[in-house]
């Protein structure tokens, strides 16, 4: 396929001090674009990262017609990977049928999207912890006020060398419920990965900030009982010895960490349930003493282990605020399948 090339005149790659990376706050030198119109997508092009120029009116200011998707590249000692990045695509088309985008053919994108990192491949970079963190995002293009989908969109694929995604790193983070505010209700947006889901948690996130915590648990919207998920990952309880998660129910969103770390602890023979799950749960587990571990899981968090959850004015330590060693064992294994120092067993890995 041809996919056109246009070079930036100059790398800004100097200017970035790699020892302190931060999230998504550096771009790389290139990125993609593609141009949804007349019902056909346009071949993927890779120009230099810079500004767009759009019109004030362009229908996704308006209404949000807008979704997004995370993935990493990994430099490892046999060259770059990425991590099933073909289910990102596929969940990427998955948000744009419940958004009416058109979806994307994911073979194109996912050429496109290697020539893109071969072509960053500097950016890329290299002490532990860290990677190239890849961001898909596609929008409606059009130009009008009607509340209706849009007839043009835009594909972009930018890139951002990162490191840990919480100041904690790889510490436990806390959590606490969010007092009455819902992310996702059923029917709604919640699986799809959309601005409009995270905008509705930017407030919550602010007041559990301002409490001390690092980010909230959501409950669900019906009952406000049931446990869903955190902020930018699912999540999951060590209970007794059973690992317990909420189950795709629409209302989440259908992360490929959290369906790794399942497969992973089911290959070591651990009891792995989706089921629901209520927050009252967890805290009676805590009191009686069969809470072992929380955790949650993401492209961004990784392994992040959950030291503390705090519920109206009760509050629960886990495992007395340390990692756990069922956290530990995960995120070694599973960094060590995206970092090539662990045999990739399920076949996970896409060299580039
Ligand atoms: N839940 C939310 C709300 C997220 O933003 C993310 C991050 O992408 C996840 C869960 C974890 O999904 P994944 O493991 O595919 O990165
Ligand atoms: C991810 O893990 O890819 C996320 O999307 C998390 C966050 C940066 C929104």
């Amino acid at each position: 396929m041809g996919i056109k090339v246009t070079k930036a005149k100059r790398s800004r790659i100097g200017s970035v001090d790699f020892d302190n990376l931060g999230f998504g706050e550096h771009f790389s030198d290139h990125m993609l674009s593609m141009e949804y119109a007349g019902g056909a997508w346009s071949a993927p092009e890779i120009v230099p990262y810079g500004k767009l120029s759009v019109h004030p009116a362009l229908c996704s200011f308006h209404y949000g017609q807008l979704i997004f998707e995370g993935l990493k590249a990994y430099r490892r000692p046999d060259g770059l990977a990425l991590f099933r990045p073909r289910q990102n695509f596929e969940r990427l088309n998955r948000s744009a049928a419940r958004l009416c985008m058109p979806p994307v053919d994911v073979d194109t994108v996912l050429e496109g999207l290697v020539r893109l990192v071969r072509l960053d491949r500097k950016w890329v970079p290299r002490k532990e912890g860290q990677s190239l963190y890849i961001r898909p995002f596609m929008f409606g293009s059009s130009n009008f006020l009607g509340v209706r989908a849009s007839d043009a969109y835009r594909l972009l694929i930018i890139t951002s060398p990162v490191g840990a995604f919480y100041k904690a790193g790889f510490n436990p983070v806390k959590l606490c419920t969010p007092g009455g505010y819902i992310r996702a209700a059923p029917g709604g947006l919640g699986e799809a990965k959309t601005a409009a889901n995270y905008a509705a948690s930017l407030l919550p996130a602010e007041e559990a900030k301002r409490r001390g915590f690092h980010q909230v648990l959501w409950l669900d919207a019906r009952k406000n009982r049931y446990i869903e998920e955190s902020g930018a990952m699912n999540v999951m309880f060590l209970i007794g010895d059973e690992l317990v998660t909420a189950p795709l129910d629409g209302t989440i969103l259908p992360g490929i960490t959290r369906e790794s770390v399942m497969e992973i602890a089911r290959s070591w023979g651990i009891k792995v349930s989706e089921r629901p799950f209520t927050i009252d749960e967890v805290f009676a587990a805590s009191k009686g003493g069969t809470l072992r571990e929380a955790f949650g899981t993401g492209t961004a968090a990784v392994i992040s282990p959950i030291g503390e959850i705090a519920h109206g004015d009760a509050r629960i330590v886990i495992n007395g605020g340390r990692t756990g060693p069922l956290a530990q064992r995960l995120y070694d294994e599973i960094t060590g399948i995206q970092y090539g120092t662990r045999p990739d067993r399920f076949g996970w890995v896409m060299r580039i």
